[in-house]
C-alpha cells in the first residue's frame, strides 16, 4: 500500500535505477539533496516532536539565546562598527535564526540596528520557508540559496548539524583490503543493493592500524572546501561555530567502532539501513573533526575552541545570569542541551576565526588530536 510519504520513495527508486551503479556517496546526495525529491527538498517539518528527530534548536529557546550571547561577546570585543552579518547555513525551519534575532533585538539593540542575518539553504522549498518565517524582521533578515554576490563584511557563522549532514563514503576493510559500498539496483521496484569495490579515495592515517579487524565498516567524508572557502570570501573578519555529533579522528575510527556511525531516521525511530525508503529518511554519519580541522586550516582560518556542547553553552550562562536575564523556565531546555546524556555529551561546538589575529587555540589542537602548528 502506499502512502504519502512514499512518494519521494518511489520517483528517487527510479532515478537511482536509471544511474546505478552508484557510490554510496552519490546514492546519499540524491536520497537528501535530489533537488525534487530529496529529503531535504521538502517544506521542512523534518525536525522536532512532529518530525523525524529533535535537535538542540528544536529543544527550545535557549540554545539560540545562549548563542546570540556569544555572538554579541564577539561583537562588543571585535568593535564592529557599521554593518555586519550573521550567516546561518542549514536554517531549516528558521527557529534558531528567529531565537538569536529576537535576544539581540530585545538585548542589544545597538548590534541589532547594523545586523543582516542570512539564512542559508541552497534548496529553493526551505529557502522560501525560511523567507516566509523571517518576513517579521524586515531588512534584518534575508533567506538565500548561495553567497554569490555578497561582499566581504564582519560576520559570525553559525551552524547546527550541518556537516553531519554532508555526502560521505562507505567503506569496509576486506582480505582485499578497504573497499568502498556502491549501489546497484536491478529493477525501479526490486530492493537496493550493496556490492564493494576497490577504492580509490585516500584513507584517515588511523585506518592504517594493522589491529583494524576485518568487516570494519566506516565512513569517509570528503573535505567541505568548497562550502568553508564560499564562507571565508565574504567574512572581512569573524567567526564560523558548528555544532555538530562527532569526535577527533582517534576517537572516531576507534578500534571497536566496527560499524561506524551512519545512521537514518524517521519519526524518532534510528535504524542503520540505509537502503530502505530512500528520499523519506533522514541519513547522517558523525563529523570527523580533525579533517575539518585539516580542511579550515588549509584556508588559513584557526581553530579557537573545540570542546563538547556542554562546556561551551554552560559557559554562556553567566552572561545571562549577570544582566538578570536567566528564566528558570530553561530549566529543563538547559538539561537538554548539557548534560552528558542527552545532547551536551554527543555533541561538540567548533569554532574558527577568518581575518582576526589570533592563532590556533593549543587546547582545541589537543582535543583534535593535531601537533602544535
Ligand atoms: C539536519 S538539518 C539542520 C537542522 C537545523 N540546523 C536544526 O538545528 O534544527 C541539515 C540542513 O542542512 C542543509 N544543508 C545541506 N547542505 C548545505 C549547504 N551546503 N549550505 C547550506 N545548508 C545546507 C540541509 O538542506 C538541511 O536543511
Amino acid at each position: 500500500m502506499s502512502c504519502p510519504d512514499d512518494k519521494p520513495t518511489i520517483a528517487l527508486r527510479k532515478i537511482i535505477h536509471d544511474q546505478a551503479p552508484m557510490r554510496f556517496f552519490d546514492y546519499m546526495a540524491l536520497c537528501l539533496y535530489h533537488p525534487e525529491h530529496g529529503y531535504y527538498a521538502q517544506e521542512p517539518q523534518q525536525v522536532g516532536r512532529a518530525g523525524d528527530f529533535f535537535t538542540s534548536v528544536s529543544s527550545g529557546p535557549l540554545f539560540g539565546i545562549l548563542l546570540a550571547e556569544s555572538i554579541a561577546q564577539w561583537w562588543k570585543q571585535s568593535n564592529i562598527t557599521g554593518s555586519w552579518r550573521i550567516i546561518e547555513p542549514g536554517a531549516n525551519q528558521a527557529a534558531l535564526a528567529i531565537d538569536v534575532l529576537t535576544h539581540l533585538r530585545n538585548h542589544y539593540p545597538q548590534a541589532y540596528a547594523d545586523l543582516c542575518y542570512v539564512a542559508l539553504d541552497p534548496l529553493p522549498v526551505p529557502n522560501g520557508f525560511q523567507k516566509q518565517a523571517l518576513t517579521p524582521f524586515g531588512d534584518h533578515a534575508v533567506a538565500r540559496q548561495s553567497l554569490d554576490g555578497l561582499d566581504a563584511r564582519p560576520t559570525f557563522v553559525i551552524a547546527n548539524e550541518v556537516l553531519d549532514a554532508f555526502p560521505c563514503h562507505l567503506i569496509e576493510k576486506t582480505d582485499a583490503g578497504w573497499q568502498e559500498v556502491w549501489i546497484e539496483s536491478t529493477a525501479p521496484d526490486a530492493p537496493l543493493q550493496e556490492v564493494l569495490q576497490p577504492t580509490d579515495l585516500t584513507l584517515p592515517d588511523e585506518l592504517s592500524e594493522p589491529s583494524i579487524p576485518m568487516g570494519y565498516r566506516t565512513e569517509v567524508r570528503p573535505a567541505p572546501q568548497a562550502f568553508f572557502r564560499s564562507l571565508r570570501d565574504v567574512i572581512s573578519r569573524g567567526r564560523l561555530l558548528f555544532f555538530d555529533y562527532g569526535f577527533a579522528a582517534p576517537e572516531y575510527y576507534a578500534i571497536d567502532r566496527t560499524r561506524g556511525t551512519l545512521q537514518l531516521y524517521r519519526q524518532h525511530r534510528a535504524s542503520e539501513d540505509a537502503l530502505a525508503e530512500p528520499g523519506s529518511r533522514d541519513i547522517t554519519a558523525h563529523v570527523d573533526f580533525t579533517a575539518i580541522f585539516h580542511c579550515v586550516d588549509a584556508l588559513g582560518m584557526k581553530v579557537t575552541t573545540f570542546a563538547p556542547q556542554e562546556f561551551f553553552l554552560t559557559k554562556l550562562v553567566p552572561s545571562l545570569l549577570s544582566q538578570g536575564l536567566w528564566q528558570d523556565s530553561w530549566q529543563n531546555n538547559f538539561q537538554t542541551l548539557v548534560h552528558p546524556a542527552h545532547l551536551g555529551g554527543k555533541f561538540h561546538a567548533f569554532e574558527c576565526s577568518v581575518g582576526e589575529s589570533t592563532e590556533h587555540d593549543a587546547t582545541a589542537l589537543q582535543r583534535l588530536a593535531i601537533a602544535p602548528v
